[in-house]
């Protein structure tokens, strides 16, 4: 037998339930926020990926899906949506068009690293782009964003927390500072962080080692070294979020595993993921599109992890896949059946009914198996008395009413 690919999953129907949902509920938030939807092509230059989120990252170096195209040209499976979303709007010469720039996508990644709970090889994004606008203001508007989305899903448990990353005027000095005091614990760091040392120290703050991570916690902190522009935007950042009422915690010590971003970065994590606890992730980066080759604009966006939103939302929504069960009891009900059926069914409720026409105890079951919300019942007593026996499959109550009302009640209950 020839199983799926390490890391690759099949998402199949009662999942796609959800996911489906929780798009429903994205685009809605997203789109009366002014956000617009750009759709963006799965296979990139592999260039594209080095340039944007950086050459000493964990995904450039080991996690992408490169090969080499038959004419030569190296090609990788996009590792995230940030950097074709830039392409694209250089590409499309999209700043030139009318505003606003703000633009949403979602669709399947490709990261080779180890799988684990809300780890996959391909896994799915939501995320938003928006272009043009270095105002605090925008950093708050998004946050906010991903703010609402989550609230909208009825995500109790998780926080959104904030940093700034600086700027390359002051993140050097940060960089420095962070080296010097690493390197007084070099023994003690995991053989990833020595390497990053002298790289990328900023990383090893990232690092989720017990023996770094706990050293992380007395290094210094980059708010001392932001300089005066970072400091400002960071305040403003967190004044205006008080103004769109997102409750946020400050982070000092995170950082990204991607290298565009400067100033604001952010994340909404959860204890509910264990070790991948960032459900969602972002940031500004002011100097993305110029390093891909457009003019000098910034930029700000995030990204959601689906399978990890499903984790979180467990059986909150989706309990119930249908509206109704339609129970038919025997051919004299048939054509009364299907008239209502085919009358919900186009009224937008999802139904079902049994092609064999059993009894009534086997047709409940089959209702309780599709997790129908109502058991609709039609027998010879009910089509005399053009009536219908409805049975409420959350509380097994029941009741008759006019085959007329039957459309009304499910209304009611929708
Ligand atoms: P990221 O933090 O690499 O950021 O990923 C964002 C989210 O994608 C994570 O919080 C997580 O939910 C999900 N995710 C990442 N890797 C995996 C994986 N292997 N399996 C399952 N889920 C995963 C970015 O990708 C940036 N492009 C976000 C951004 C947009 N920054 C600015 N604009």
């Amino acid at each position: 037998m020839i199983k799926a690919v390490k890391g690759f999953k099949d998402i199949l129907p009662e999942e796609n339930v959800l996911r489906n949902k929780i798009l429903t509920v994205a685009k809605k938030v997203f789109e009366t926020n002014g956000v617009q939807e750009i759709t963006l092509p799965i296979l990139e230059k592999t260039e594209l990926f080095i340039r944007s989120i950086g050459e000493t990252t964990d995904i450039v170096q080991k996690e992408m899906y490169t090969f080499e195209d038959k004419s030569g040209e190296l090609l990788s499976l996009r590792p995230e949506g940030t950097a074709s979303t830039v392409r694209a709007f250089i590409e499309n010469n999209l700043y030139a068009k009318a505003g606003p720039h703000k633009y949403y996508y979602w669709g399947p990644m490709f990261r080779r690293e180890r799988p684990q709970k809300g780890r996959l090889r391909q896994f799915y994004q939501i995320g938003m782009e928006f272009f043009g606008i270095d105002n605090p203001l925008s950093d708050a508007h998004i946050i906010y964003i991903l703010y609402k989305f989550l609230k909208e899903l009825k995500l109790e448990n998780v926080t959104i927390e904030i940093n700034s990353v600086g700027c390359p005027e002051c993140r050097p000095d940060y960089e420095k500072a962070l080296k010097n005091y690493f390197k007084k614990y070099m023994e003690k760091l995991c053989n990833d962080c020595q390497n990053r040392l002298d790289r990328n120290p900023l990383r090893i703050l990232d690092c989720k080692k017990k023996q770094c991570s706990h050293l992380k916690i007395d290094a210094p902190k980059i708010l001392d070294f932001l300089c005066d522009s970072c400091k400002i935007h960071y305040e403003k950042t967190k004044e205006y979020l008080d103004f769109f009422n997102v409750k946020f915690r400050e982070n000092n010590l995170m950082v990204r595993g991607l290298d565009y971003y400067t100033k604001t970065v952010f994340e909404a994590v959860s204890e509910g993921l264990g070790a991948q606890n960032a459900v969602g992730a972002g940031g500004r980066y002011n100097n993305l599109v110029k390093e891909i080759g457009g003019k000098d604009i910034p930029g700000i966006g995030f990204a959601l992890g689906i399978e990890r939103l499903i984790i979180l939302l467990g059986n909150k929504i989706c309990s119930r896949k249908t509206d109704f069960f339609l129970i038919m009891l025997g051919e004299s009900s048939l054509k009364k059946g299907l008239e209502i059926y085919t009358l919900l069914t186009n009224s937008g409720f999802k139904g079902e009914f049994d092609y064999q026409l059993k009894g009534l105890k086997n047709q409940l079951k089959k209702a309780d198996k599709v997790g129908a919300r109502f058991a609709i019942i039609l027998g010879e007593d009910e089509i005399k008395e053009n009536t219908a026996t409805i049975k409420d499959m959350l509380n097994s109550k029941q009741f008759s009413v006019n085959i007329e009302n039957i459309e009304g009640v499910l209304h009611e209950t929708n």
